[in-house]
């Protein structure tokens, strides 16, 4: 069965102008933090592709893009945090300047994995940049540099971050009716 449309949603965060314009402030920022250098952008599979497009289209310096996927076992209560590289990058990234960019940062686990696998690969600096940051659920420290909204404890689709791998597409940020996510 396929699931309602239009979503069942609470209500909208972020409207899709808002978004927008919080992107543009972002890129301005990264813009100026790695001006005269160029940029590798690492994009999280699949959630970080819609915000990655965005952010990518207003940053004024030379960028190539890769992309990773991960596998998450966090769901097991035994063994949080567990995850794996799905697909690994194209190219390698010694040397480069890289920037994860994640749709949003929750416990932190995903990253922190992830920021151990890729500074392994000897990259000249590692930052990240996040769509969206959910502090209160941390539970280990990742130094997140770029953050376009910081949000409370609530399930939210859109710009990339799914219900059951739908409403990616999503032009705004929505609240999930808690109902509707079982
Ligand atoms: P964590 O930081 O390791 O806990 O995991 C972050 C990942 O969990 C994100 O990349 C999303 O795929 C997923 N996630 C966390 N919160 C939400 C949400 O509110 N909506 C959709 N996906 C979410």
């Amino acid at each position: 069965m396929n699931p309602p449309y239009p979503p069942p949603i609470d209500r909208v965060l972020y409207t899709e102008e808002q978004i927008e314009q919080r992107i543009r402030e972002v890129a301005a920022e990264i813009t100026a933090r790695y001006r005269d250098r160029s940029l590798k952008l690492i994009g999280v599979l699949k959630g970080s592709v819609f915000f990655l497009t965005a952010l990518a289209r207003h940053l004024e310096i030379p960028v190539r893009v890769d992309y990773l996927a991960i596998s998450s076992f966090s769901a097991s209560k035994s063994s949080p945090g567990v995850v794996r590289i799905a697909k690994d990058l194209d190219e390698p990234i010694e040397g480069d300047d890289v920037l994860v960019v994640e749709d949003i940062v929750d416990t932190g686990l995903t990253l922190r994995y992830l920021l151990q696998t890729l500074a392994g690969r000897g990259p000249n600096s590692l930052g990240i940049c996040t769509l969206l940051d959910r502090t209160s659920r941390r539970l280990v420290q990742v130094p997140v540099e770029f953050r376009c909204f910081e949000i409370g404890d609530h399930f939210v689709v859109g710009c990339g971050l799914d219900h059951k791998q739908y409403y990616r597409n999503l032009r705004y940020l929505a609240v999930l009716k808690p109902e509707a996510k079982g």
